[in-house]
């Protein structure tokens, strides 16, 4: 890169992501918390209890059900899998009843079945169940976490000084950098800190980073994911990109909440913000029309576009309809294409009518050809000022691909 052009994007460049090499664009795979959250009860409940038979039965779902080729790879252990206590040699130990091969078998286990293995931490004391946290023993714990081979490590912020956060974090990332394992590093940062949140500092530390509340299984929680992200898309969007992304939080698509419409909305949402995939669901029972949303691979595609450009709101019609686009690839030209999704959070039918050239796609001299991709209905070819109107039930979504020509 010549000088000048590095120059350029130094002074244009939105953001310093995490320099890794991981996370190029954002993570997909499965984590234990919203769904089986912190049960222990392996003797009454054996099949939904935090152990590594669940961990290995999800790494077989994502497997064998055609997850894993689409790019849901990581199988993440969230809370409640430690010892109470760290070992005679301080170093941290899984509870040997639910996890009696051990976390390396584990990872064994999961990298076997060619996933990747994920497990959570936390910056603090104590993590938030109350199991030993990280804090004085940031090295030694890096270096466990990768002997055991893990993969991805989730590090939540209960049990710690808010003041001690940006320091602390960037203190266990430099032990993560110093690993000769490659590790993703997803924060909780922003979410335990009042802000105003340093993302400079966040991205230039973390892959992937938490600044809502956790999801939970109901229509409301999206939704008030969905508003919060509306108020900050304009301070939020130029930190997202290769190598660092905000993290709305897990995907409860195929649990008890959501309908199907309320599930289009949560992944058209998701994919247009190149929000990080994670689900939280029983893949051993999973309705097939659950499981289609979440694996719409033209779907996965918009989230997965290697531009990696966070989703803008374009339009707000009223307080329940939403339109929301990202530049995506392949370009014609210089031209780039576009992912369009429209978004019906209220109780009645709307219609929400936009041109190409206000989701952001303007310049393509031989216009767009537009796709719904949960219906795969071809759209024809338009032109930048043509109008595209999208019929929206109740609590639906649509979203579209702009494809320049
Ligand atoms: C927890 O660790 C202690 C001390 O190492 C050990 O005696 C105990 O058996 C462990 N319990 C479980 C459930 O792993
Ligand atoms: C934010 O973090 C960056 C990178 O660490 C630092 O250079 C900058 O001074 C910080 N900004 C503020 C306002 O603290």
């Amino acid at each position: 890169m010549s000088l000048s052009v590095s120059l350029l994007l130094a002074l244009l460049g939105p953001c310093l992501a995490l320099d890794n090499g991981l996370a190029r664009t954002p993570p997909m795979g499965w984590l234990t918390w919203e769904r089986f959250r912190c049960n222990m009860d392996c003797v009454n409940d054996p099949d939904n209890c935090i152990s590594e038979n669940l961990m290995k039965a999800m790494a077989d779902r994502l497997a064998e059900d055609g997850y894993a080729e689409l790019g849901y790879k990581y199988v993440i252990v969230d809370d409640c899998w430690l010892n109470n206590t760290r070992d005679g040699e301080g170093r941290l130990q899984p509870d040997k009843d639910r996890f009696p091969g051990g976390m390396a078998a584990l990872g064994d286990y999961i990298h076997g079945r060619g996933l990747l293995y994920g497990i959570y931490e936390d910056i603090g004391s104590e993590t938030c169940a109350g199991y030993p946290g990280l804090q004085g023993h940031f090295q030694l714990d890096a270096q466990t976490f990768a002997e055991w081979g893990a993969d991805y490590l989730k590090i939540d912020g209960c049990n710690e000084r808010r003041a001690d956060l940006p320091e602390d974090h960037a203190a266990f990332g430099a032990e993560l950098a110093a690993l000769e394992r490659p590790i993703v590093y997803s924060c909780e940062w922003p979410f335990y800190e009042l802000g105003p949140h340093n993302y400079t500092a966040i991205a230039a530390t973390c892959n992937l980073w938490r600044n809502t509340h956790d999801v939970q299984d109901h229509w409301e929680s999206v939704v008030s994911i969905a508003r919060l992200y509306s108020l900050l898309e304009a301070e939020q969007f130029q930190f997202a990109g290769p190598g660092g992304w905000f993290d709305p939080d897990m995907l409860i698509i195929g649990d008890f909440g959501l309908t199907l419409a309320q599930s289009r909305v949560q992944m058209a949402l998701w994919a247009i913000w190149a929000a990080p995939l994670i689900m939280s669901n029983d893949l051993r029972a999973i309705s097939a029309e659950a499981a289609a949303i979440l694996q719409n691979a033209d779907i996965i595609a918009v989230d997965q576009d290697e531009l990696g450009v966070m989703g803008r709101l374009k339009v707000q019609q009223g307080d329940d309809a939403q339109l929301w686009a990202r530049p995506v690839l392949p370009r014609a030209g210089d031209a780039t294409s576009c992912a369009v999704a429209a978004v019906n959070y209220g109780s009645s039918a709307t219609e929400l009518s936009f041109t190409p050239a206000l989701a952001g796609c303007a310049e393509a001299a031989g216009g767009y050809r537009v796709r719904e991709l949960y219906s795969g209905a071809d759209g024809g070819l338009v032109q930048p000022g043509d109008t595209i109107t999208a019929s929206l039930p109740p609590t639906d979504a649509l979203i579209y691909t702009l494809t320049a020509q």
